[in-house]
């Protein structure tokens, strides 16, 4: 079966789903992205995600394409068609389209909007999550404003697929020696004295909604929890590390840059904040 996305009012097969050539999406990576993870036909942490979609769209002085409520009809649609109840949801707005000029309109223009759906295998990603993951260590060369989920991503590419090439699914950014967060997800180490350490919201990171709710999950488990940035050197020298985004939940680091993290295995603390996680999100979702 052909995968159907959605674009711009019509829901049609990938290979014929197109966008104009001066869409400013296109030209200028001018606009914002959300990615879901959908269980059983349900968003995990969709408040938060379409929080977080009103604050780039506002801080871009950008207009939503459409509201929550008809957001969530394309969404459950596009599910439908595809026969899809668990997958990730890629939803992108863009400013829209205007002939090429770097200021946009000062009217406003009707932006675009296209919803993507992929499969999601649970069972898989739960396999990987025993195993744990590598990261690597990049320079956070991004720009100042990264608490905004642009579709302007060109360093975080880059920095993916260094680590892609060797053999880590995702690159720790630093500065000044200290880390910010993933190239696509926010970094936590848990220290010797069993800290749970992550950087601070307030700049230099995405305000991750996984982030949120693990703080929750952290706080629910009694863990002592530091939001503060911390160094290179903490983070070769911690106890465990882990990662979390809507694409991965919470997921184990056991290697940086090719070095063992603790015992080179998924650490505790890591594994139960995914286990609290996944429950709190099921229970969440079962009777809404
Ligand atoms: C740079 C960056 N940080 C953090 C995250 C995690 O955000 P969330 O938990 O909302 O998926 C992402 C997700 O794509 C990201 O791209």
């Amino acid at each position: 079966m052909a995968r159907i996305a959605y674009v711009n009012g019509n829901y049609r097969p990938i290979s014929e789903a197109a966008i104009n050539v001066e869409d400013r999406g296109f030209q200028f990576s001018d606009g914002i992205y959300e990615v879901c993870f959908v269980v059983d036909g349900r968003l995990w942490d969709a408040p938060g995600h379409f929080r977080r979609w009103r604050y780039s769209l506002a801080e871009l002085k950008m207009r939503s394409p459409m509201g929550e409520r008809a957001m969530r009809v394309v969404i459950n649609r596009l599910l439908r068609v595809n026969r899809l109840s668990t997958a990730l949801v890629y939803m992108q707005a863009t400013r829209g389209v205007a002939p090429r000029n770097h200021a946009f309109p000062a009217e406003a223009i009707a932006p675009s909007f296209v919803v993507t759906a992929n499969p999601f295998d649970f069972a898989a990603a739960e396999g990987v999550a025993q195993k744990g993951v590598g990261v690597t260590t990049a320079p956070d060369i991004r720009w100042a404003r990264v608490d905004i989920k642009t579709i302007s991503l060109l360093p975080n590419v880059l920095a993916k697929d260094a680590a892609r090439r060797q053999n880590a699914v995702e690159a720790w950014l630093h500065k000044d020696g200290l880390v910010t967060e993933g190239a696509a997800s926010n970094a936590w180490i848990i220290d010797q004295n069993g800290s749970l350490i992550t950087h601070p919201l307030g700049g230099g990171i995405l305000g991750g909604i996984t982030r949120e709710r693990t703080l929750a999950c952290a706080a629910a488990l009694g863990l002592h929890v530091e939001e503060r940035p911390f160094t290179l050197e903490e983070a070769f020298k911690a106890r465990e590390a882990f990662i979390t985004a809507a694409t991965m939940l919470v997921m184990p680091v056991i290697s940086i840059d090719g070095k063992p993290v603790g015992t080179g295995t998924p650490g505790p603390v890591a594994t139960a904040l995914r286990r609290a996680y996944i429950d709190q999100c099921r229970a969440e979702n079962s009777n809404s």
